[in-house]
């Protein structure tokens, strides 16, 4: 039997997965690893981490698993979007990655847009510049470290950092790469014009592939320490977005899901280039050859709930651990407990700046309606809701462009709370399902690697074959409407604290 691995670089850890052809989960781990954020708003992480945790996880996954490496078909690679990795001419890193919630860069965004005008941007990237994407940290470096940047010989993004490590190529695939904003969206290629304008050397870019396109092998130096049987085919894999799509079956047109993982999306299949002209959502190449997505990104979902977990849920941690479960688990249940509105409190989920639909940088939380007779309680209920409207921002904006959405499933960390997924029903007006496998993104790219090694005729094959979905949630027409009218009040609170924020950054 064919199997095939998965491996998703995450922001929280690496989740390694060897799967059977037919999707069945043989084996799954997953390796963590620190976050540096050395200044307000900035996050970078250590590319050697990453690498650890893919070769411990492989080891893992191949011990507990039983099964030999040759029987391992072709592996996908995911990962955390528009991180950018510097390597030399040796092949070695240069500096910490600075990674997609790092929010250093509005300065590098104004000189993008000027260099390239902001229509014209968004023509060729689909999107305007940004600070999470991977061509503002270029030049961000390149301004602030040209040493470094005069060293730089390649540049790559996570996944595809690790990709060069199993197998000696320095390649990338469309849906990551249309992250970094030097790629034609349109066209499936990078662009000459904006590499040219941003005066950035093609050179130090990769080979862009098609998703389920093999992209190299498992080299012997590679094979030596995970294990790994020399000559196995990589494929080009996905963004984890993209590869989420492929793990829920979200590949055809009215298809669409929401992850609230460390950020929150909420993701919806195109097999035509839509682009909002304002720019609020990304328009990106999806892992289906010849086809897009569009997406709204929230910066701060699960992040924010992180952040609430890690200040001021000490008790439920110790609880949790005596009991053997997840603090997440007990804080669910403590947030069930609080009516819909968390008793009138409102939450801006904005800790690390804001995407969509704001596009800010210096946007910060808020918590708005405080009050004495508030609990811990209201104030988690308070995050999970905050997060929700940041996600039906998001969704807002697919209406407004005309991109119909028949079908939500929802994914991620957050998306395995029945609470939170009632929440999103509620919100969004609309069913929510999950699929039975959980594992997204790794089985995403398991399954790119299965149509790169011909198991599978094509990846809308593959994820017939092999995705299925539980029975869905349905909102509750009464809680609906509490919410409907606290999602109005929202939505004034960004506005109106706009050029606050901007004030305090400048504090
Ligand atoms: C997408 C984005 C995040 C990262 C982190 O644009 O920035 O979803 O990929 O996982």
């Amino acid at each position: 039997m064919a199997l095939l691995l998965g491996i998703d670089i995450g922001t929280s850890g690496t989740k390694t997965a060897l799967f059977s052809e037919k999707g069945a989960l043989l084996a799954s781990c997953t390796k963590e690893y620190p976050l540096y954020q050395p200044q307000n708003g900035w996050a970078e992480q250590e590319p050697d981490d990453w690498w650890n945790a893919v070769v411990a996880g492989i080891q893992q996954v191949l011990r507990v698993s039983g099964q030999p490496a040759s029987s391992i078909a072709a592996i996908g690679l995911s990962g955390q979007m528009h991180g950018l990795v510097m390597l030399d001419e040796k092949g070695d890193v240069l500096r910490r990655s600075i990674i997609w919630c790092d929010q250093r860069t509005a300065a590098e965004c104004e000189e993008i847009t000027a260099r390239l005008g902001r229509e014209r941007l968004i023509e060729i990237t689909a999107n305007p510049a940004l600070t999470g994407f991977t061509a503002s940290k270029i030049l961000w470096v390149r301004n602030h470290e040209p040493d470094i940047y005069d060293k730089c010989r390649h540049i790559l993004l996570p996944k595809d950092y690790i990709r060069y490590r199993l197998t000696g190529e320095f390649a990338t695939e469309v849906s990551d790469a249309s992250g970094m904003q030097l790629l034609d969206i349109p066209r499936r290629c990078w662009s000459d014009e904006v590499l040219d304008k941003l005066s950035i050397d093609k050179t130090l870019l990769g080979r862009v592939y098609e998703s389920p396109e093999v992209t190299g092998q498992v080299s012997s130096a590679a094979a030596r320490v995970t294990g790994l049987a020399v000559g196995t085919p990589v494929v080009g894999g996905a963004g984890d977005n993209a590869a989420a799509a492929v793990g829920t079956g979200t590949v055809k047109d009215g298809f669409a899901f929401t992850t609230i993982g460390t950020s929150g999306v909420v993701y919806a299949h195109s097999s035509r280039v839509l682009i909002d002209p304002k720019g609020r959502v990304h328009t990106f190449c999806s892992a289906v050859p010849g086809e897009w997505h569009v997406m709204g990104v929230t910066q701060g979902a699960g992040l924010s709930l992180k952040w609430f977990r890690d200040q001021f849920c000490n008790t439920e941690k110790q609880t949790a651990e005596r009991m053997g479960v997840d603090p997440y688990y007990l804080m669910d249940q403590e947030a069930a407990k609080v009516p819909a509105g968390s008793n009138r409190l409102l939450y801006l989920p904005y800790l690390m700046g804001e995407r969509t639909p704001h596009l800010d940088a210096a946007a910060r939380g808020v918590f708005f309606g405080l009050s004495a007779i508030h609990t811990r309680f209201d104030i988690l209920r308070a995050v999970m809701e905050g997060v929700t409207y940041s996600l039906k921002d998001c969704l807002s904006v697919f209406e407004e462009m005309e991109l119909s959405v028949n079908d939500m499933l929802a994914c991620g960390g957050g998306g395995s709370s029945s609470l939170w997924r009632q929440m999103l029903a509620d919100v969004y007006g609309c069913s929510v399902r999950t699929t039975v496998s959980k594992e997204g993104p790794a089985l995403g790219v398991a399954l790119l690697a299965g149509v790169g090694a011909d198991v599978y005729a094509s990846v809308q094959e593959a994820c017939e074959a092999v995705i299925k979905t539980n029975p869905p949630q349905y909102p509750d027409i009464n809680t609906s409407k509490i919410y409907g009218r606290y999602y109005e009040l929202y939505k004034q609170l960004y506005p109106a604290l706009k050029d606050s924020f901007h004030a305090l950054e400048s504090l």
